[in-house]
């Protein structure tokens, strides 16, 4: 079970650190970022089971995608956390489109501390490192 999102600059989410119960029910006014919220949580999910690049092109390639407000050079940055392990993808732009280069990761708790990293690997486009 996810147990809380982290998000910053995608959408209408400048900085949001969310805790999630067993049903996290979201209500609020037109606009308030309802849905901005559910699709990092697709995106999300697309980077890691079809690539940041397949992600970033159903989504226009990304334009549009970061925050207004952000400042120049920010990255957009979206991570969930489960009790065994935390996994974020942190994009930068280029010329307003995803650079398809991804700063990937996905961590165990249990990584570093003397036994080999829980996840670890590489392979084009995704570079997942215990820490
Ligand atoms: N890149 C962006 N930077 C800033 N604001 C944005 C960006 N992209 C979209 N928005 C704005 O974010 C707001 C939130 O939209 P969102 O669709 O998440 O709201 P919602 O809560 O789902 O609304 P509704 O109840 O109408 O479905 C909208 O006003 C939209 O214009
Ligand atoms: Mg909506």
């Amino acid at each position: 079970m996810l147990r809380r999102v982290h998000v910053q600059n995608f959408r209408s989410l400048a900085d949001l650190s969310l805790d999630l119960g067993p049903l996290t029910v979201l209500f609020g006014p037109n606009g308030a970022g309802k849905s901005s919220l559910l699709d990092t949580l697709w995106f999300l999910r697309d980077c890691a089971a079809r690539g940041v690049e397949v992600a970033s092109s159903e989504r226009s390639h990304g334009i549009g995608l970061r925050w207004d407000g952000a400042e120049e050079g920010a990255p957009i940055s979206v991570a969930v956390e489960a009790e065994r392990a935390r996994y974020e993808v942190r994009v930068a732009l280029s010329a307003g489109r995803i650079d398809p280069f991804p700063g990937e990761r996905l961590r165990s708790p249990g990584a570093g501390r003397g036994s080999d990293p829980a996840v670890h690997g590489e392979q084009p486009g995704l570079v997942l490192r215990g820490r």
